[in-house]
């Protein structure tokens, strides 16, 4: 049976092995997907023997998507582009071929979800690791103007200058955000620590869709405040198995259907 794995510290809550399992029954693909505890600073030494007892490909989280760059001998473009690594394999000459899905993975959910896109204004809040890899496979589906907005200026304006070439990107702080949206990305992690980044009270267009991209058992305190201005509300357990789906795709060639597997986790985290 092919090895699997998911590559993270701490790693035991990851929903990564139950997403894969399902995709394999669904798709009559008998893989064996594990979860694996890697050291904080070797996470070489536990990708090494995970190779030498047969494993294929992993997906990594945090806080391994950097190292997992740095050790894979070829970057896809697009994990050049978001800096880092979600998804590794083994290639048929044994090289490690490192690749990103996150951004591929939110695109499939928003697509999911009919999300306003082409020629849309978009808002992401937030310029971290997170934004990196979403802003590229974003600029690509043709909004007419993306907002970069986040609490350090800086970064937001160092991201749209870097994305300048793909399309209508601008990055500017919470206070400097102008204008109406057709979709507002929270990437923020202020939702971990129960925290709203200061936005505009009007901010949403008619028809608009908030989407955070952390989930949990209760909507995020970014939810519950564009639920109270009326827009739909979408969490990121979507992308995570969007991600997933991604990734198993690069290793088994095959597109396993997002909605049961993502039903069941739903239903699980309740
Ligand atoms: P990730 O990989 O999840 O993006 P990260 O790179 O640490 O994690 O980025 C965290 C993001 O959340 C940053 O945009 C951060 O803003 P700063 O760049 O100003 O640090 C943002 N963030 C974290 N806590 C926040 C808070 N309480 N309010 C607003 N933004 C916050």
């Amino acid at each position: 049976v092919p090895l699997y794995a998911v590559f993270g510290n701490p790693i035991a809550h990851s929903r990564s092995p139950q997403i894969h399992s399902g995709f394999a029954e669904q798709l009559g693909d008998a893989v064996r997907y594990d979860a694996r505890l890697a050291p904080v600073d070797d996470f070489q030494g536990g990708w090494r023997a995970f190779v030498s007892e047969g494993g294929r490909g992993a997906n990594v989280t945090v806080p391994f998507k950097q190292q997992a760059a740095v050790l894979a001998d070829q970057l896809s473009d697009r994990a050049r582009q978001a800096g880092a690594v979600n998804t590794l394999m083994v290639g048929d000459s044994g090289e490690v071929i490192g690749d990103n899905t996150d951004g591929a993975g939110l695109l499939l959910d928003l697509k999911r979800l009919e999300a306003p896109l082409a020629d849309a204004r978009i808002l992401v809040l937030g310029a971290g690791g997170a934004v990196r890899g979403v802003l590229g496979p974003l600029l690509a589906t043709g909004p007419s103007e993306l907002v970069v907005a986040n609490r350090t200026v800086e970064k937001a304006t160092a991201l749209a200058e870097l994305f300048d070439a793909m399309g209508h990107i601008r990055g500017c702080g919470f206070e400097a955000i102008e204008g109406t949206f057709d979709l507002v990305i929270n990437a923020t992690s202020a939702s971990l620590a129960g925290a709203l980044p200061p936005l505009p009270e009007i901010l949403f267009n008619e028809g608009a869709l908030a989407y955070d991209m952390m989930y949990g058992a209760t909507p995020t305190v970014f939810l519950q405040w564009a639920q109270r201005h009326g827009v739909r509300c979408v969490d990121g357990l979507g992308m995570l198995v969007g991600q997933a789906a991604e990734s198993w795709y690069l290793w088994r060639g095959t597109r396993p259907d997002t909605t049961p597997v993502l039903e069941a986790l739903r239903a699980d985290l309740r």
